[in-house]
């Protein structure tokens, strides 16, 4: 479910017609709805076990004006980098709220991190524990702790996004946990407080995850037995949104948080989850304008102003997202195909191959949908191009959250040494 819809034939965020704000904000820009950011979470939340943290994955969407929509509503956040702790700070989310996950937090981050007193460290590797271990005792501290489990389990989602196996980097083998977890207790900067699970992203069905979650239950009463005290479960983020609309959607969070209920009733945890993707996918849409309709000799290009430096997915995964006319179609309109590329010098920098779509002109608008996560932190200025701006709209009002970058702002980035004569 989302808030944009067509009204008197213009595809609008909530009650702001995307027309205006191509019009005063220009192409391409993202645009995200709070109303939908709200219901996602508040759905989310009513899902799962009451007393749940939910720790929004800053990764998906680091906007600030996002994280502060999400923190008013008692959103916490995951973390990954410095860079995101910060910025889950200056959004209003208090330290206590926060979970720091990953494979290579260094020690700067790390100290930060202590510094703040979060809530928990989600730790991936024993040379992790201990570099934790001696910079919260050289900082008079004791760090939280979950050890992330990788339960060896198959998500079923694009490879490029599957974490729970054997094969990735991710956690520590589910083989190894009763030793890592024995030598965390050794430390004197180490308090042990749960473990921590994520099996990857964009996940359709509720087995692997379930099979992961009853795997680390299992986990839980071995580790209790020899003598841990575990009181809190992370389950990750990872469920699904759905991208393309002929196909079944994804289990919904009520099933999810049904099945978590009945799964984890008897662990004795606090559960906190990871969401990312399935608050902020769908809350957000990249809009776009037609610079050609170029005429190939197999088929007919539209080439659009936003490119694969400002939505990477469809290059990276082959990921589909579906395109609409901002202007409605009238009902029964023809419907040819198109290949929607960008203007980037790249194959790759392809939105969709062949795709039906209303029939568009030079100077039409687009919106292409389902890029509220991972698409405005994955933008870059490949070829040169500002990443497309940001603008958050609630109800009638909409303003500008991540402004354009002028030329002389990203050639200004760069400096020629003395040498050059800088
Ligand atoms: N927690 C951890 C430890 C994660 O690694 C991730 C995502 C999440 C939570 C949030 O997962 P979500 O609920 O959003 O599925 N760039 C890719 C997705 C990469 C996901 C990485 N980790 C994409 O565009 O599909």
């Amino acid at each position: 479910m989302h808030h944009f819809k067509y009204r008197d034939g213009v595809l609008c965020a909530e009650d702001v017609p995307l027309t205006l704000l191509a019009e005063k904000v220009g192409t391409p820009f993202y645009c995200y709805s709070t109303a939908t950011l709200e219901r996602h979470y508040k759905v989310f939340a009513g899902a799962v076990p009451k007393g749940s943290l939910i720790a929004f994955s800053v990764k998906a969407n680091g906007n600030l004006a996002v994280l502060r929509t999400l923190a008013r509503l008692g959103a916490g956040a995951d973390v990954v980098s410095g860079g995101e702790l910060a910025k889950a700070l200056a959004a209003g989310i208090s330290a206590d709220r926060i979970v720091f996950s990953g494979v290579g937090k260094t020690g700067e981050e790390m100290r930060a991190a202590l510094a703040a007193g979060i809530h928990q460290f989600n730790v991936e590797s024993q040379p992790e524990l201990d570099a934790l271990n001696a910079l919260a005792l050289s900082m008079g501290k004791r760090a939280p702790v979950t050890l992330r489990i990788n339960p060896d389990v198959d998500a079923k989602t694009h490879a490029k996004i599957t974490t729970g196996t054997a094969e990735t980097k991710f956690g520590i083998p589910f083989v190894h946990a009763r030793e890592a977890y024995a030598h965390a207790a050794r430390l004197a900067g180490i308090e042990i407080v749960g473990v921590d699970v994520h099996i990857g992203s964009q996940i359709t069905d509720l087995e692997p995850f379930e099979t992961a979650f009853v795997r680390v239950g299992e986990l839980i009463a071995t580790l209790r037995a020899d003598g841990h005290a575990i009181t809190r479960l992370d389950l990750g983020g990872g469920l699904g949104v759905p991208y393309e609309h002929n196909n079944e959607p994804p289990p919904d969070p009520a099933a999810y948080g049904a099945m978590v209920t009945r799964v984890t009733r008897d662990f004795g945890c606090t559960l906190s989850f990871e969401p990312g993707r399935l608050i902020a996918a769908n809350a957000g849409v990249l809009v776009s304008r037609v610079i050609y309709v170029k005429r190939g000799d197999a088929k007919n290009f539209l080439i659009i102003d936003a490119g694969m430096n400002d939505l990477i997915r469809p290059a990276l995964y082959d990921s589909h997202h579906e395109i609409l006319a901002v202007k409605e179609p009238a009902p029964g309109s023809l419907r040819p195909r198109y290949d929607v590329v960008g203007p980037v010098c790249e194959t790759s920098d392809l939105f969709a191959a062949g795709r039906a779509l209303p029939e568009l002109k030079s100077g039409d608008l687009v919106a292409i949908m389902t890029a509220g996560a991972y698409g405005a932190v994955m933008a870059s200025s490949y070829n040169a191009r500002p990443p497309a701006p940001e603008v958050l709209v609630s109800g009638d009002e909409w303003g500008i959250v991540r402004p354009r970058q002028t030329y002389d702002e990203l050639i200004a980035q760069d400096h020629i040494p003395a040498w050059l004569g800088g």
